[in-house]
């Protein structure tokens, strides 16, 4: 296998498997922004990702895609089941978003997520050269930086988690709840998104580990300190933009905003189809408003995109049942010949699409009922480089910490999200104009290279080892 001195260890490898045209299987770059933000820093260290293809292909060798070094860890597909769709997604998942589903709690998953913790910690160890950084995501792997630090001490390990950190009251219900703690403790700094979800961790290790803490750092026995910080992530905001002002993206965006019959002013939604993204909400939102005669399906219409996702896990099917259900329903009753109130995509698209669908909407709608960052909301001010548009945003989403001029809303207060939706549809392009050059100012400002490099100065601070890859 390859060896680095930066080892990236993630759930998901940056690249996802696809049919060549010629029927043999290839790679193609995945489209998330993890994969963007950790591109430039991979290749100024010569890196090594370490992630699941997807799939329960078994034994796949080490390869290079784009010159990225990329190390598959395979699954079975019994453990696609327990680890993967069952504990990680079914179980930590909903705790860790306010219990907005009900959490499942089995033995034999938590039993599956040791051993496929295990395997990537392994992974891990095997391509860190001597005092390595290994950078660990999300809630898929919160055992590895302490299986990484057991077996090799001379690493700096460094872990982030990409969705909120709960309140220790529901963090308290995860009868694991002692291990991972001592997992993620593993690492020299565990970043968060907000600074409340480094808060509720401090807490924890003390109230639950019994170690002691001040402010952000945590003391253990043997003398290694911990810190817990918030790194809000972001996107590669100057690519999007770039690629919202590309000339077949503009008209695709004519063509979009043609087809649902322009000048119909465009609401849109983008997410994963998840029940913590309040999808639900907004759309009876929207209908209601034109129930109450306040908005005419002639002069409006909703897009709402919903990606494909965990799609075996039970709580996923029901959602889509829910939504697919209330469309039905709204367009029955509301829509008419050529006028639909909501068009409806099942479906993942190229980062090209989504820059014409965000050049295409007049008003974003981003209601989770929680939500670690939000990228979506970030993605369409990087587009707007007109300073047009408006964003209304749930105030329970990460960005809303950052984004203060959207119009905030609380996704649970139907009423209050109506109210913002009309606001936002008749307000003023002066006002308007004030709000996106503020939030896209922001944007531009802490972009997803920032980040990464404001993490790994972190990491090098907090570690006793020599510097910190830039
Ligand atoms: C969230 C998580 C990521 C995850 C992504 C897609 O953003 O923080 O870790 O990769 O959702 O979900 P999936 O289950 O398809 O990897």
């Amino acid at each position: 296998p390859p060896s680095s001195q930066l080892v990236i260890v993630a759930n998901r490898l940056p690249v996802d498997r696809v049919e060549l045209p010629d029927g043999s299987p290839g790679w193609r770059r995945s489209p998330g922004g993890l994969v963007s933000a950790l591109d430039p820093v991979m290749r100024r260290n010569d890196g090594v990702w370490i992630g699941w293809p997807g799939g329960t292909e078994q034994d796949l060798e080490p390869f290079e895609d784009d010159g990225l070094k990329l190390v598959p860890v395979s699954l079975s597909a019994d453990e696609v089941e327990e680890f993967y769709e069952g504990l990680s997604n079914a179980t930590l998942w909903p705790i860790y978003h306010d219990v907005i589903a009900k959490p499942e709690f089995h033995r034999e998953w938590w039993d599956s997520y040791v051993t496929v913790n295990r395997r990537f910690a392994e992974k891990a160890v095997q391509v860190a050269e001597e005092g390595a950084t290994v950078w660990v995501h999300d809630y898929q792997l919160q055992l590895v930086p302490a299986m990484l630090r057991e077996m090799r001490p001379d690493l700096r390990i460094g872990f982030y988690l990409h969705i909120p950190f709960p309140p220790a009251e529901l963090f308290a219900q995860l009868p694991w709840r002692r291990q991972i703690l001592e997992g993620l403790l593993g690492a020299d700094l565990v970043g968060f998104q907000m600074a409340g979800g480094a808060q509720n961790f401090v807490r924890l290790v003390r109230q639950r580990v019994g170690h002691k803490t001040h402010r952000d750092l945590v003391y253990l026995p043997d003398g290694r300190t911990v810190r817990a910080a918030a790194f809000p992530i972001s996107i590669d905001t100057e690519g999007y933009e770039a690629l919202a002002r590309e000339e077949s993206v503009l008209d695709r965006a004519e063509e979009i905003r043609s087809a649902v019959g322009s000048p119909r002013k465009v609401f849109l939604g983008v997410d994963r189809l998840d029940y913590t993204k309040g999808i639900h909400a907004r759309l009876r939102a929207f209908a209601e408003l034109i129930q109450d005669g306040e908005i005419d399906v002639d002069d409006a219409v909703f897009v709402q995109v919903a990606t494909p996702s965990r799609e075996r896990v039970e709580q996923y099917r029901i959602l889509r049942e829910e939504i697919e259900r209330l469309v039905g329903h709204v367009n029955g009753d509301l829509g008419r010949i050529g006028r639909p109130a909501i068009h409806y995509l099942h479906s993942s698209y190229p980062r090209e699409e989504m820059a014409a669908l965000y050049r295409a909407a007049d008003i974003m709608v981003v209601t989770p009922y929680r939500d670690g960052m939000n990228l979506v909301a970030k993605e369409y001010v990087a587009c707007r480089y007109d300073d047009d548009g408006a964003l209304v945003l749930s105030e329970f989403a990460g960005a809303a910490d950052e984004l203060r001029q959207a119009w905030l809303v609380n996704p649970y207060d139907i009423n209050g999200v109506k109210a913002a939706l009309l606001d936002a549809y008749h307000a003023s392009e002066k006002d308007a104009a004030r709000r996106m050059k503020a939030m896209r100012k922001t944007v531009r400002k802490h972009d997803v290279s920032a980040w990464a490099t404001r993490f790994l100065d972190g990491l090098s601070d907090v570690s006793p080892h020599e510097k910190s890859p830039r």
